[in-house]
């Protein structure tokens, strides 16, 4: 991790990224709106990745597949609001890349002009090679993935971990050259054994960042949610949680309604007051009398 103090930012770019193979362990992390970023930023983190895990981890879908471009742009916007320095990755969502390479660079600028992201990430290997050459042309740094590519959870059957045979793990070191060849500066191995991370990260010249895949990547990413404690549903075996924020915001939240319940909130300095010696006189005039009721036929 760079260490950087907040008043000392020096801003990470994609060739940084790349150029950090061999030197040190680089630091990833998904954010998905303003106090992440901020947070995660000033943490001194290398690398912010707006993940399509927001479908999940914020929208509450049970998959990654219904985000939208125009949802993660959104999102990627807030987070570029709160990062000085971190690199910041806007992932292209399912749909955006997947038919023709034109239409997949012209997605990526839209990105890139809305949300001022510096790279962009798709997921896939030897099948993404003309687009990943494509954006790469159109000037946007790409980040690959490959592995256990969420995206693909319908061919795959299920979130599974990839490249578990011998004849598994070829295909995705030839998916891990594909990607390098292709222009990639950076490509994310996820839910792969650690022993094919080793061997991927020994063989590419660009730096592997792991979710899943072992101790020797060049640098690991986590999803903000998973690594707070704010994920609900299944927990991945590579997750470590490092806090309990669902249990901190569940304790707020009871204590305020108690003491809303008990007029203990707000207390006087909670609560605008006149200014000293003001004195508090009447703010309605008396209502009128009501004139006298004749007789009632
Ligand atoms: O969307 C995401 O959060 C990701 C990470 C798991 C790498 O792609």
């Amino acid at each position: 991790m760079s260490h950087i103090t907040a008043g000392n930012k020096k801003k990470i770019t994609a060739p940084a990224i790349k150029a950090r193979k061999g030197v040190a362990p680089i630091v990833a992390l998904t954010a998905y709106d303003y106090p992440s970023a901020r947070l995660v930023d000033e943490a001194g983190f290398d690398v912010i990745l707006v993940g399509d895990s927001l479908a999940q981890t914020v929208l509450g879908y049970d998959t990654t597949l219904p985000v939208t471009l125009e949802e993660m742009i959104a999102a990627a916007r807030a987070v570029r609001r709160g990062v000085k320095s971190a690199l910041v990755v806007g992932d292209m969502p399912f749909g955006s890349y997947h038919d023709r390479a034109d239409r997949a660079v012209r997605a990526a600028i839209k990105y890139v002009k809305a949300a001022e992201v510096d790279a962009i990430k798709v997921e896939g290997g030897a099948n993404r090679v003309p687009i990943i050459k494509a954006i790469v042309a159109a000037e946007i740094p790409v980040m690959a993935h490959i592995g256990l590519t969420p995206q693909s959870v319908l061919r795959m059957g299920g979130f599974k971990v990839q490249g578990k045979s011998m004849d598994a793990a070829r295909e995705l070191l030839e998916d891990a050259l594909a990607v390098e060849r292709a222009g990639a500066f950076a490509v994310v191995l996820e839910g792969i054994p650690a022993e094919i991370g080793r061997v991927i990260t020994e063989r590419l010249t660009i730096p592997t960042i792991g979710i899943g895949a072992g101790p020797d990547c060049d640098g690991q990413i986590l999803v903000f949610t998973d690594l707070v404690g704010l994920s609900f549903g299944h927990k991945a075996k590579f997750v470590r949680e490092y806090a309990d924020v669902k249990m901190v915001i569940a304790g707020a939240l009871s204590r305020f309604a108690e003491d809303v319940a008990a007029r203990r909130f707000p207390g006087p300095q909670e609560s605008y007051h006149l200014p000293t010696g003001t004195v508090l006189e009447p703010l309605e005039e008396e209502p009128p009398s009501m004139p006298p009721l004749g007789p009632i036929n």
